[in-house]
């Protein structure tokens, strides 16, 4: 009986860690189209995976000058060079060399919410459950 409550208490409280470590994100607040963007079901659930439309741009557009040994004259940048709160403000100032430079008119204004998303959602802190949300 004992042995049986044990492992009841042991199933239950990984089950909760499993939980949480893979809770990313469910919404983001949009600052400059003062939107909530929801990250966790619907179309966006899709698009802001890797192999999404934010995550693919992300690769394909802002990596061609900041992936590792790069001559464009970006430093090296991955989703986890910040935390969610500080991608969400870097795009919300957009006081980005390449920003200012014009690189990002490139992009249209749904591209560039998409890549926002993507990184909001797999930031160094998205799977802190208390700092993402
Ligand atoms: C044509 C090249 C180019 C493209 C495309 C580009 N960048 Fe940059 N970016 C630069 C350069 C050059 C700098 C200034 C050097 C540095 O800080 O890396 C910079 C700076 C930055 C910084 C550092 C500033 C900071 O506050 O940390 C970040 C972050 C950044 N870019 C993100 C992005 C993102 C996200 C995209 C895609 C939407 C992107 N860049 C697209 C060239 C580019």
């Amino acid at each position: 009986m004992k042995y049986l409550a044990i492992s009841l208490i042991l199933f239950f409280s990984l089950t909760v860690t499993a939980f949480s470590v893979f809770a990313t994100p469910s919404k983001r607040y949009d600052a400059n189209t003062q939107t909530c963007r929801v990250l966790n079901s619907g179309p966006l659930e899709w698009e802001t995976r890797s192999w999404g439309k934010g995550g693919k741009t992300f690769k394909q557009f802002c990596k061609n000058c900041h992936s590792r040994d790069n001559n464009q004259g970006g430093r090296f940048l991955w989703e986890e060079s910040k935390t969610s709160t500080g991608w969400n403000n870097f795009f919300a100032r957009q006081t980005a060399q390449c920003a200012k430079d014009g690189e990002w008119d490139k992009l249209t204004t749904d591209q560039l919410l998409l890549v926002n998303d993507y990184l909001y959602r797999w930031s160094s802190t998205s799977l802190d459950r208390n700092d993402s949300r």
